[in-house]
């Protein structure tokens, strides 16, 4: 093993992450070699800099005009744009992003945790979390509503075995069904991923329940097992209800037991609506974890990143950086936010007229960008049926599931919308 990654594994010693860092985690190292003959140089080269992996003209960035004109003149400098960012994000935007978590989530204020990482979007941020702590065979507990994507992610590229949980239980969140799939399995290690608002449900914990679900998380750990709960945040902020817990479950696991590790992966893409900018975050969170445990794990984590990646979007990170510094954009997504709830609860008021239908049964929702009827057949079969007959596209999903995305549908249509789903359901199921 790499002299530097038996240093990091050395000072992660004995801590949760030591116990849950998967071999290839436990391999990983960040090189001092280039960044840090590159920073000597920085300081003493003051003749000649040979060591920057760019190509400069008199000190700045070389670029071709055609691409730096489609720049708004009085945006970003080359600078911020051609030359690579540094592997674990521009340290303004890891420190904004953070203060902007903290806003977001106010009883995480005073919580140590670790300062995000720049990743190239949560789909990155899962991927190295399953890199760093998911063996082969290894069990990732999922809630049988799930984000497809985790297949390609825990099963096919970690080779790691998904085990679903139902994540309700009369309309409710089903705490005791996630208890029950922990209790059930033999391993001390347990691997969780929880995402809420929930694709493709639209389902968001209740304040209660929220509370009981870290409860019951934090009991595993006293009760012996070792925890990795990752928490996928894609749709944080979009809660149209009141009564629901509006943080992120980071909050209340990051310092819940010693044996409880929480990860936050989140993202701009969809929390500034900047999908294609490609820019997310992992937080790192443990009771008694300190400065120097973070940073032995950021640099395991900026080791994947740059074996695979290498680093991440510089121009989508300034214009973020310049984005979160305007005194605007609070007040904009505000206004995004409230379009969305315009939405959700008209969508609500038209599948109200439908509440005694049995061909689609709607699960709960009351946050993010879906929502999810349990069909009364086969769910392709009708998806097939509302794109061919009324050029409807909605999703399938396992066959049962029939997903709509009211992001996506402008409020003067989602009328309409639900009427063509429950007569393409009639016509398909009907009889
Ligand atoms: C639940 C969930 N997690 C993660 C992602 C990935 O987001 P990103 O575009 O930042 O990779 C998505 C995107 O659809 C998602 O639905």
């Amino acid at each position: 093993m790499n002299p530097l990654a038996q240093e990091l594994n050395r000072i992660l010693e004995g801590t949760i992450v030591d116990k849950l860092l998967s071999d290839y985690g436990r391999r990983m190292y960040f090189p001092k070699g280039i960044i840090s003959q590159s920073a000597e140089a920085k300081q003493k080269a003051t003749k000649y800099n040979a060591t920057i992996g760019i190509a400069t003209e008199s000190g700045s960035p070389m670029y071709l005009p055609s691409i730096y004109s489609m720049f708004a003149h009085d945006g970003l400098t080359q600078n911020e744009i051609f030359p690579y960012a540094p592997t674990a994000g521009e340290m303004q935007l890891r420190k904004l992003w953070y203060e902007d978590m903290l806003r977001k989530n106010p009883t995480m204020k005073d919580k140590k945790v670790s300062l995000p990482i720049v990743t190239s979007g949560l789909t990155h941020s899962i991927s190295l979390v399953a890199s760093l702590f998911l063996e082969k065979n290894d069990t990732i507990l999922v809630p049988d509503m799930y984000w497809g994507n985790y297949n390609l992610t825990f099963v096919e590229q970690r080779e790691a075995k998904m085990i679903q949980f139902p994540l309700f239980s009369n309309e409710a969140l089903n705490i005791d069904g996630l208890e029950k799939a922990i209790d059930s399995l033999d391993s001390q290690k347990i691997n969780l991923i929880l995402n809420f608002p929930n694709n493709p449900s639209g389902y968001s914990p209740k304040i209660s329940e929220a509370q009981r679900l870290c409860e019951m998380l934090t009991k595993k750990a006293f009760e012996g097992k070792h925890l990795l709960v990752l928490l996928d945040d894609a749709y944080f902020d979009l809660f149209y209800e009141e009564n629901l817990y509006r943080e992120s479950l980071f909050s209340m696991l990051c310092d819940a037991h010693e044996h409880l590790f929480a990860v936050k992966g989140d993202a701009a893409t969809k929390e500034e609506m900047v999908w294609g900018f490609r820019i997310g975050f992992l937080t790192f969170g443990a009771k008694g974890l300190t400065d120097s445990h973070y940073e032995a794990l950021t640099k395991k984590t900026m080791g994947l990143i740059r074996g695979s990646v290498s680093s991440c979007s510089k121009p989508s990170q300034n214009l973020l950086i310049k984005a979160m510094q305007s005194p605007h954009r609070l007040e904009e997504k505000e206004m995004n936010v409230k379009q969305l709830a315009k939405r959700y609860h008209l969508l609500k008021t038209a599948l109200g007229k439908y509440a005694h239908n049995k061909h689609l049964v709607p699960l709960p929702f009351n946050s993010g960008y879906f929502m999810a009827f349990v069909c009364a057949g086969d769910a392709e079969a009708l998806r097939i049926h509302l794109l061919d007959t009324y050029k409807v596209g909605t999703i399938s999903i396992q066959g049962t599931y029939l997903r709509l995305a009211f992001s996506s549908v402008d409020l003067e249509d989602i009328e309409d919308l639900v009427t063509l789903v429950y007569k393409g359901a009639d016509e398909v199921f009907g009889a």
